[in-house]
């Protein structure tokens, strides 16, 4: 007899700076399929009193439009509390969203378990389950766009760390006297990378601009992109350093601009990589596009929820979790 779980259906949130993104995935045992998508503009001008009834209207409509679902995961651009439900910091929000109690409000009102996860860990995750990352043995990923996300998976499992900030990649030290980053650190790779230090080194007034003159040969843009790029492989060659992934995936908003960076990315690797073979080590951009972020937060709330049902199997972290929900029962 088959005593496989029946399939089951999951909301995946992902707050964005510009929308809020929704997809219901099905689950079936390993294999997990988006059913439906949308999004809607975030009234982040408005802060958290604007954006949570708008995170709530839209996983209600979710709810609607795909009836039978059993978690909602919800996707943060920053730090968040695992244990609350609440958020740290967003850095790239206007007042950073201290102490907002996310999980509670979203999951209270829709009547559902409701998990965080950062936002890069989400889309890392999807991109594991069922996109780039497949079959990596350890991967780690960059979103690039508004800020820098990153994300660390090592033997199919995204590394969250004790609090959820493990694969802070953005935020790592890349020059210790370069420029201030919105963390109150000096000279993250954030401070070199996210979009608008894109836009600044080509002389242009979006990064999605400056790939475009890239592509029609202009010197300017090529020059500026060439200098993120290396940035960025400066980055990359620290964490392939410490992790020796065998698999690198780029994504992000701006993922677009791969082909023109992944050059320049791919020159810095081979002059710093020293421990390991480059030859080993797949640079790939995303697979599954603008949705991996929601599709991410999905699975987070499907196997959080999983784990909480069973704590014995999983130990502290679904303990934890499990916390995060209570304002959600
Ligand atoms: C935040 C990360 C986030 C990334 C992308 C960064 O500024 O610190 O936590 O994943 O932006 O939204």
């Amino acid at each position: 007899m088959d005593d496989r779980p029946p399939p089951s259906r999951h909301l995946g949130l992902d707050l964005g700076g510009t929308n809020i993104k929704w997809v219901v995935v099905e689950r079936d045992g390993d294999d997990w399929r988006p059913l439906e998508r949308d999004h809607v503009a975030t009234p982040t001008a408005d802060g958290p009193d604007a954006v949570l009834p708008r995170l709530v209207a839209v996983g209600a409509e979710a709810l609607a439009r795909c009836p039978g679902v059993g978690s909602v995961g919800i996707g943060v651009p920053g730090l968040y509390d695992p244990a609350t439900g609440t958020t740290r910091f967003l850095v790239n929000f206007p007042g950073g969203w201290p102490g907002v109690p996310v999980a509670g409000a979203v999951g209270g009102a829709l009547g559902l378990p409701a998990f965080l996860i950062n936002d890069a860990r989400a889309f890392g995750l999807a991109e594991l389950r069922l996109g780039a990352g497949r079959g990596a043995s350890s991967m780690i990923g960059l979103t690039l766009g508004t800020g820098i996300g990153g994300v660390i998976a090592m033997d199919g499992v995204v590394v969250q760390g004790h609090d959820g900030t493990a694969g802070e990649i953005g935020h790592q030290t890349i020059d210790p006297d370069g420029p201030w980053c919105g963390c109150g650190n000096r000279g993250c790779l954030e401070a070199f990378a996210r979009a608008d230090q894109i836009a600044a080194a080509c002389g242009t007034s979006t990064a999605e601009e400056a790939v475009a003159r890239a592509r029609d040969g202009d010197g300017r843009a090529i020059e500026g992109l060439a200098q993120i790029g290396r940035y960025l492989g400066i980055g990359i060659a620290n964490m392939i350093a410490v992790l020796s992934p065998d698999r690198i995936v780029i994504g992000g908003g701006i993922a677009a601009a791969a082909d023109v960076l992944l050059v320049p990315i791919r020159d810095e690797l081979r002059r710093r990589v020293r421990t390991t073979s480059l030859g080993a080590v797949e640079l790939v951009t995303a697979e599954l596009g603008t949705w991996a972020g929601a599709i991410g937060a999905a699975i987070h709330g499907a196997e959080t929820a999983a784990a909480a049902d069973h704590p014995a199997a999983t130990g502290k972290g679904a303990a934890a979790d499990r916390h995060a929900s209570v304002g959600a029962r």
